[in-house]
């Protein structure tokens, strides 16, 4: 039996949560900045940096309220490490040492990536993965097609060589003129619309399980909008062309994006003999992605709930579950890791 407090500042997001067993919820507390960065049609790091700091106090307080425990009745403190915003990681580290040191509970840094595979442990009832399975991890910043041998044991089979597809999506959205994150209102947007109106390029259709966005991104700028002439100061404006449907852009996109990250993951699964397919992040939201992969592939095909999609602290606790009970504790002193690569995490299952 474990009792982890889980906290996560690696983007936009400051997030504590409170699971138990790396699997039951006994709370759950995301406060969003999306409102904070949608001026700015994306993530601004220095915002995000200073909007952790002062949501990182009353954020966990909550999580511990919420699951009607104090501090001693912790097992360990999970803290994500990285990738992320080095700015944004630190406030969530400095503030889990602060807490860990006071408390004397062990502490542990978790890959945010790891974080995201394990939001599926959180789905109810219990479901072990038959492993091995294929996982793709699509969010803002990552797409990555990991083959995942047992708790703990990644290999990266590919991933994006640009773009993530978040990314992708949130570039698009504001190229269509759709409000910050792209992802759920291209695809709100999209079901008024044609898939077949536009033909996007379907992207690196070749044998690796790589994945490249930028193709297709230029290719939709290059349909939908033109450079408007030079405004009163001199400022060259893009805007949408004339009779350009948006919903069918948002739809045709959204269809080319599918298929490639469609393509490649049912493939990868084939090639690996792999038993299940995993989606998680926050484009695993996404309903013609889920749809698509589970009308493709003749495997179980397995997503985290809704609201486990987006970035959390649940998932970062439910997968330091895994390490705690295989006895990893961390220094006090770890350092932040902006670019941790999922593939260097162990090379040794985590038999738990
Ligand atoms: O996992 P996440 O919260 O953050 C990162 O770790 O990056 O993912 C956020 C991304 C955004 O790019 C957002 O546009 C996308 O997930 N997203 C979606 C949907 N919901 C969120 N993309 C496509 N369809 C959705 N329904
Ligand atoms: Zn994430």
């Amino acid at each position: 039996m474990s009792i982890i407090l889980g906290i996560e500042t690696s983007c936009d997001e400051t997030a504590a949560a409170v699971i138990i067993d790396g699997q039951r919820i006994a709370s759950n507390v995301v406060a969003s900045q999306i409102d904070l960065h949608a001026q700015y049609g994306g993530v601004y790091p220095e915002v995000a940096s200073r909007a952790h700091v002062e949501a990182i106090d009353p954020v966990v307080r909550q999580a511990l309220t919420d699951a009607a425990l104090s501090i001693d009745r912790l097992d360990a403190i999970a803290v994500t490490r990285g990738p992320g915003l080095v700015g944004s990681l630190l406030v969530g580290i400095s503030y889990a040492k602060g807490l860990a040191l006071m408390s004397g509970k062990p502490l542990l840094g978790i890959n945010h990536l790891e974080g995201h595979i394990y939001s599926l442990w959180l789905t109810q009832p219990l479901q072990e993965a038959n492993f091995p399975v294929v996982v793709l991890i699509v969010s803002g910043g990552h797409t990555e097609l990991v083959l995942m041998r047992g708790h703990g044991v990644y290999e990266r089979l590919g991933g994006t060589l640009d773009d993530a597809a978040g990314e992708a999506f949130d570039k698009v959205g504001r190229v269509l003129g759709l409000p910050f994150p792209g992802g759920p209102n291209i695809q709100r947007t999209a079901e008024a619309g044609q898939a077949d109106a536009y033909q996007f390029p379907r992207a690196k259709r070749d044998q690796s399980f790589d994945f490249s966005f930028s193709g297709l991104k230029t290719a939709v700028l290059r349909e939908v909008t033109r450079t408007s002439p030079k405004g009163p100061h001199g400022e060259k404006g893009v805007t949408l062309k004339e009779g350009v449907s948006v919903a069918d852009a948002a739809a045709s996109f959204q269809a080319a994006l599918v298929d490639a990250l469609v393509e490649k993951t049912v493939r990868a699964a084939q090639t690996y003999d792999a038993n299940e397919i995993l989606l998680a992040g926050g484009v695993s939201a996404n309903a013609l992605l889920r749809t698509q992969i589970k009308n493709t592939a003749q495997l179980p095909v397995r997503y985290p709930p809704l609201n486990l999609c987006t970035d959390n602290a649940a998932m970062i606790a439910a997968a330091a579950h895994h390490r705690f009970a295989a006895g990893q504790r961390d220094s006090i002193a770890f350092d932040v890791l902006p670019t941790w690569p999922l593939s260097r995490l162990s090379h040794a299952p985590l038999d738990a």
